[in-house]
């Protein structure tokens, strides 16, 4: 039986077998600060708490079998935190990539593919070679855990836009042949579903250069737990929530 069925005591199977799940789940792991400082801790602190929290709704997103989660780690505006901060973090998702590295068959037995998106350039090199060799080895798997460091939607667009033009400069591509598709062939996210479902907890109401072209038809859940203290229970509540709406895309 499906885990989120079994543990949603209210739930009948006929109500489970309705349900939609979203394909692509992206999350905003915002309040790690506050939630250190309510502690008396460091920033780091509640990074690394973050990080814990990132490992456990990663898993269960797996055993969920949800196809594609995006988890929003550090922004291109980011680096304006003070260079202590801004170290821990990228201590953390080294320490991550390495542990991912280190546990290929564990994460290969959990159906998890790591993927980075964001702008290499400007990472720390050892960072960046990590994920080369991460993704070499990251064959299709049941969900795609996308980790987004040093991401920016503008900034990704622009990215895009560039590669475009390139290809026009190059006669590859004429301008009014330009479409849609063209634009999302060339997103860090090329060949995965948009977002259905945007999550943001720690109480703030904004997408903060979040996924901002593949968001257009996303659905949102808000709340106000701070991201370390999230739970596999946040994540059900948020996936039945999503359930319950009605997506029209425009249409009646
Ligand atoms: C936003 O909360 C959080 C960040 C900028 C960093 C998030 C990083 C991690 C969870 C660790 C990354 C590790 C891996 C494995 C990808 P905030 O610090 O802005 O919180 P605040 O608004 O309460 O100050």
């Amino acid at each position: 039986m499906p885990l989120l069925f079994t543990r949603c005591f209210f739930m009948t199977k006929e109500m489970y077998e309705k349900l939609t799940l979203p394909r692509h789940i992206g999350i905003i792991m915002d309040g790690n600060g506050r939630w250190a400082k309510q502690r008396g801790l460091e920033r780091s602190e509640g990074h690394k708490a973050g990080a814990n929290t990132f490992r456990r709704i990663c898993d269960y997103g797996a055993e969920l079998g949800i196809e594609c989660m995006t988890f929003y780690a550090f922004s291109t505006e980011n680096w304006k935190r003070p260079v202590k901060e801004v170290e821990a973090i990228m201590n953390l998702f080294r320490d991550y990539l390495n542990e991912a590295h280190d546990r290929e068959d564990e994460n290969e037995s959990k159906g998890l593919r790591i993927r980075y998106v964001g702008e290499r350039e400007g990472l720390p090199q050892d960072i960046i070679s990590l994920i080369n060799t991460l993704e070499e080895g990251s064959a299709d798997k049941k969900t795609t855990v996308n980790i987004a460091v040093n991401y920016g939607g503008r900034n990704e667009i622009l990215h895009s836009v560039r590669k475009i033009a390139a290809q026009v400069e190059a006669g590859e591509l004429k301008a009014e042949d330009i479409e849609l598709k063209n634009i999302e062939d060339n997103l860090f996210t090329a060949g995965l579903p948009d977002p259905d479902l945007i999550i943001r907890p720690s109480g703030e109401y904004r997408l903060s250069n979040f996924l901002i072209w593949q968001a257009a038809y996303s659905e949102f859940w808000f709340s106000d737990i701070l991201w370390p203290d999230f739970t596999e229970d946040d994540l059900d509540n948020a996936i039945i929530e999503y359930c319950k709406r009605n997506r029209r895309f425009g249409g009646v």
